[in-house]
């Protein structure tokens, strides 16, 4: 008889542009204060992008920093998956630069676009992948420059978004680690909430489109909110359900990082207490697909999860796409 197969997080790592901006920068620019970032979303500055610097540039180093600390060399990783709705370029798919810039030969390498719920959806179809037996080590990585789609005369989205990546090395074991219970949902009615109209096959790029700002992100934000906290919650709920477990064995719950706002009000909801919700937007803001990985990177690494703790992980984005994990943390035991 075949045993259950897992897929256990056995490596880490992430990457920020330097270049910081401080809510008092942005401010200098447009009608809008630290006050009131601080207090509407709990953002106190972001990491933003250069030019020059593309998704790949920190999808490939949050990949080597994970692949070092798992161990493991490039040559052993069958399958690359990059979470993201701002790829290098329409195609190939920037999963394809992250294999070459690593060094890894001969993978499946696609990306995965479900906004701010990629990584969710990326541990999922990843988890999928190792537990039929098509993978037994896959890197995957959330990474997102969102600033590259931003207005900056917007005040409505400038001050929400910033750029990075997170990775994670998964490995098949027969030991009950990684992902033990998912879902995932989206609501295409609602794709309009939040979106870039130009440049793809409905609306491609002209001078006049570019004229217009139609290049730009924008949302309703207020809409997106009120959806944001009823599904992140009730997902939330059904996935701890579903994985055998109760509030109180979750030992983090790592929510997608956009406003601190919906953050406290989905722990509200889940009646879990703020030590136990991980918080880092302050000084990363929204960084999309990537902020799941950053987040559990910076969690890890300040010890606030170990091996064999359960972490529960949130997130909802553009789509609108929403959905949630359970977690066990760490590798077996050799
Ligand atoms: O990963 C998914 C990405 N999307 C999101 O995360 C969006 C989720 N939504 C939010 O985070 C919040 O809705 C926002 C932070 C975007 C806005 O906060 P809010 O409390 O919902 O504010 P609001 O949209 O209701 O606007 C309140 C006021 C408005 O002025 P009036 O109409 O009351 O006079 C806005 O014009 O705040 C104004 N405002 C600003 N003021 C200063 C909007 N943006 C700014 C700003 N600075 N940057």
């Amino acid at each position: 008889m075949s045993r259950e197969r897992y897929a256990a997080v056995i490596g880490w790592g992430m990457a920020v542009p330097s270049r910081v901006i401080t809510n008092d920068e942005l401010a200098q620019r447009i009608d809008t204060s630290d006050e009131w970032i601080r207090t509407r979303t709990g953002i106190r500055e972001r990491r933003v992008a250069s030019p020059g610097e593309s998704t790949s540039t920190f999808a490939t180093a949050a990949g080597r920093e994970a692949l070092a600390m798992a161990g493991v060399d490039a040559t052993t990783i069958d399958t690359v998956i990059v979470a993201t709705c701002t790829p290098d370029r329409p195609f190939p798919a920037t999963a394809c630069t992250v294999q070459a810039n690593l060094n890894i030969p001969r993978a499946t390498a696609f990306d995965l676009a479900a906004a701010c719920s990629g990584f969710v959806y990326g541990l999922t179809v990843a988890t999928s992948l190792i537990k039929s037996g098509v993978s037994r080590r896959l890197l995957l990585i959330g990474a997102d420059i969102f600033t590259h789609y931003i207005n900056w005369d917007d005040r409505n989205t400038c001050v929400l978004f910033g750029d990075g990546a997170g990775a994670v090395v998964l490995e098949a074991t027969d030991q009950p680690f990684g992902l033990i219970a998912s879902n995932l949902s989206a609501d295409g009615n609602l794709e309009d909430l939040m979106a870039v109209d130009a440049g793809g096959t409905r609306m491609p790029l002209t001078a006049e489109l570019l004229a217009e700002g139609r290049q730009y992100v924008y949302m309703n934000g207020r809409e997106i909110f009120k959806h944001a906290v009823r599904e992140m919650s009730d997902s939330a709920m059904q996935v701890v359900q579903a994985a055998g477990l109760t509030i109180d064995d979750i030992a983090l719950v790592i929510p997608h990082q956009a406003n601190v706002r919906i953050i406290d009000a989905v722990a509200r909801r889940l009646e879990i207490p703020p030590e136990r919700v991980m918080i880092n937007l302050d000084r990363y803001g929204n960084t999309s697909a990537a902020s799941i990985p950053i987040a559990l990177y910076e969690a890890a690494q300040q010890g606030r999860i170990g091996s064999g703790d359960y972490v529960l992980v949130t997130a909802f984005g553009g789509g609108l796409t929403w959905g949630s994990g359970v977690v066990r943390w760490g590798r077996p035991a050799q």
